[in-house]
């Protein structure tokens, strides 16, 4: 049993006197091309990682949850027959789930939790997800409901957007419902249709956390999601997605320059991540890494997401020997960058990357060499 499992069901026996029924794990996740493009309704191409949310629980016989938190050392009880909000709390997760799920049918018994984590929150790596999907993935166990990926999804980012309220798109819960061990996962974030991708052989993929943490990124993030609705509704179809290359290289010129520089990375990302599941599937690390190095070009260029110190881990990153290729990840304005390394050297590039970036920087970064896991799932 892993140690946080151990944690959990050691705390959970001794606040409620009795071993769990069941413990549940959801990942964070990293994405490895396809970014800026979910709200698009393009394509990404994420995984999910070893770092996770765990919750450990029994049901009820009422309609209260409770959950502690190891983490905040803070326990949250909830009736879900009255679901209100209570500010900004870790728990408003675990209730917007609650909310979404009961507001789209589904019937919920109450449970006692423990949960813990080692997702470092605000770092890019979708904590957020892990704990909402978690969450749905309890209430689907003591349901005895088959889990169904895609709606939990959906259910998940509408709690995130409606009772949240952060306006994301679908890819970290997508993934976070869906991922598969040893695969990173291509979505058609219109369709939700999936398809699991090899991560190339004798590859490792490594995690760079920054340490520098995105401020004021609702509305900077906004502010690009409108600029692509403007850019969509310049072409006249629904969203970007529906804008080839060719169209785009015929008509740009027509859009402001901020407008086109945005609509020119969503375009130009979604060929990049169709491209590179297909490199992945011929197993072409050297082709993969190549789109990852295009794709930071376009978010530091034509997205202007990144910032110096995203810039300098991937730099530092790339000089590296092993390194296949290395951009931003996620939202971007801070958090982390993700690199694609020979296995083989994949211990040594992550030592040397953090010497040279905290020397450059005088950050302290952090990194993870991350194998491929699972989705959300029943682990004990
Ligand atoms: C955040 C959002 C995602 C996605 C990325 C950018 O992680 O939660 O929905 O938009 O930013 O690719």
């Amino acid at each position: 049993m892993e140690q946080i499992t151990k944690q959990i069901v050691s705390k959970f026996q001794e606040m409620f006197g009795a071993p769990p029924a069941l413990v549940v794990r959801a990942p964070g996740r990293v994405n490895l091309i396809g970014e800026h493009t979910d709200y698009n309704d393009g394509f990404v191409l994420p995984l999910a990682i070893e770092r996770a949310v765990w919750l450990a629980l029994r049901p009820r016989a009422d309609s209260v949850v409770q959950v502690h938190s190891l983490d905040f050392g803070e326990t949250a009880v909830f009736d879900l027959n009255a679901l209100q909000h209570s500010g900004d709390h870790w728990s408003e997760y675990v209730k917007g789930v609650a909310w979404a799920l009961a507001d789209a049918g589904y019937a919920l018994h109450g449970w006692d939790g423990v949960m813990a984590g080692d997702v470092p929150v605000g770092a890019g790596l979708s904590s957020s997800a892990a704990l909402e999907l978690a969450t749905a993935r309890a209430f689907m166990a003591l349901a005895k409901a088959p889990w169904q990926a895609a709606a939990m999804a959906r259910l998940s980012q509408r709690a995130e957007n409606k009772w949240v309220g952060v306006n994301c798109g679908i890819m970290d819960q997508m993934i976070v419902a869906a991922g598969q061990a040893g695969h990173a996962l291509l979505i058609d974030c219109r369709s939700l249709a999936t398809e699991l991708v090899p991560l190339p052989e004798g590859t490792a993929v490594v995690i760079l956390d920054t340490g520098t943490r995105r401020g004021l990124v609702d509305s900077a993030y906004n502010e690009r999601r409108a600029q692509c609705e403007t850019a969509a509704a310049f072409f006249s179809v629904p969203a970007l997605r529906d804008v080839s290359p060719d169209e785009f290289a015929a008509r740009a010129h027509g859009l402001d320059e901020t407008t086109r520089k945005r609509a020119r990375h969503v375009i130009t990302e979604n060929e990049r991540t169709l491209a590179a599941a297909a490199a992945m599937r011929r197993n072409d690390a050297v082709a993969l890494g190549a789109l990852m190095d295009a794709s930071h070009a376009s978010l530091r260029d034509d997205f202007a997401v990144t910032n110096e110190a995203l810039n300098t881990m991937v730099t530092i990153s790339r000089r590296q020997p092993g390194c296949y290729g290395a951009r931003m990840t996620g939202a971007g304005f801070g958090g982390c960058a993700v690199a694609l390394v020979a296995a083989a050297q994949a211990e040594a590039f992550a030592q040397t990357a953090a010497a040279q970036y905290q020397g450059e920087t005088g950050l302290q970064p952090q990194i993870y060499i991350s194998a491929a896991t699972d989705g959300a799932a029943v682990v004990v």
